[in-house]
């Protein structure tokens, strides 16, 4: 059987770090593509001078030219601008839109069999944007948030109740933007809830609510805390792990449940957008989306995040794309 090709559209950042997480968890051959001559090459050929050390063995080339991604099976997009400090992942809409659409336009030409997973802000409308370009599947397109939005607010659970970060399941529903949903309700440490165990530590349901509320708000505004440290870029770690985590259970059949910017069909009262909902990601891509009932404030939350996240898809509809 051949190896596995993975294709990373974007040598900057996060680029970078997928390249080295892909080559050290063996997920395949791997191609860094960047429009900056020399540089996907230099990493790659960096990260490859790493194999012995770290102990893995696959191929990796960096280059300017579509035709090297030919048949690969997985596309992880990251092309684009990231933000600088004060603005919003929505001030990127009309730059990163130019660039996805040629992005698009190469997937498309040389690796039409591929699952592609967008990474570039703003996350949502990019998703769409890719998708209406390529035209491929729905089910073989979808964008990389939830992960990383959950993985942040069960860290901040983690910090809070002083419990292991492995033992925390919290997940964060909607658009990529500041009207996400953390699903307080659903958040648990291994079973038990999150809000009991605040209420515990607190001997305070107020107190333990205003705990909880400053937790989700912290994970709505995670990526710009970070922004606002770097000063010259957004978060690259942890997005590119983020993006790892769904590529592997695709390449391995892994069917995990991944909170993953998914293209709706009626599921959650949503017909024709992607949002970002827990779906099972295997061998055939979004396999299965897992629908849960929400109360009507989390669906009301849901709603509001599904208005932004139209408003993207319109607003670029109304730019030309
Ligand atoms: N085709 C391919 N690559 C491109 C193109 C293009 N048309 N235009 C720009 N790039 C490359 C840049 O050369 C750069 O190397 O995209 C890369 C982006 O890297 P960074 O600027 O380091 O940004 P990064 O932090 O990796 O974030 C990329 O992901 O999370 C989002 O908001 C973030 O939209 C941003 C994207």
């Amino acid at each position: 059987m051949a190896r596995k090709k993975i294709a990373l559209i974007g040598g900057g950042q996060i680029g970078g770090v997928l390249a080295q997480l892909a080559a050290q968890k063996e997920l395949g051959d791997i191609i860094l593509f960047d429009i900056v001559e020399d540089m996907p090459q230099g990493k790659t050929l960096d990260i490859a001078e790493a194999s012995r050390v770290d102990g893995f063995d696959v191929k990796l080339n960096g280059t300017n030219s579509y035709e090297d991604i030919k048949d690969a099976d997985v596309v992880i997009v990251t092309a684009g601008l990231p933000r600088k400090p004060g603005m919003s992942r929505d001030d990127l809409l009309t730059t990163n839109a130019k660039i996805m659409k040629s992005v698009a336009e190469g997937v498309r030409d040389n690796a039409p069999n591929a699952f592609c997973i967008i990474i570039s802000n703003p996350l949502d409308a990019m998703v769409t944007l890719f998708q209406k370009v390529t035209g491929f599947p729905h089910e073989k397109v979808m964008g990389q948030a939830g992960v990383l939005d959950s993985s942040r607010f069960s860290t901040f659970i983690a910090w809070e109740l002083g419990v292991s970060v492995k033992d925390v399941n919290a997940m964060v529903l909607g658009g990529h933007g500041d009207t996400m949903v953390p699903l307080v309700r659903y958040a648990n440490v291994n079973g038990v809830p999150v809000m009991e165990m605040l209420e515990r530590k607190y001997g305070d349901t107020n107190i333990a609510k205003e705990v909880m509320d400053a937790m989700v708000q912290r994970t709505k505004l995670a990526g710009g805390e970070v922004v606002k440290l770097l000063k010259t870029g957004s978060a690259f770690y942890s997005p590119a792990s983020s993006a790892i985590a769904m590529a592997k259970s695709i390449l391995r059949d892994e069917k995990r449940v991944l909170p993953t910017c998914a293209y709706l069909k009626g599921e959650f009262n949503v017909d024709g957008y992607y949002v970002g909902v827990p779906a099972v990601l295997g061998e055939n891509g979004v396999e299965r989306i897992i629908e849960l009932s929400l109360n009507a404030e989390e669906q009301s939350q849901l709603d509001n995040s599904i208005t932004a996240v139209k408003g993207l898809v319109v607003d670029m509809d109304r730019l030309g794309f």
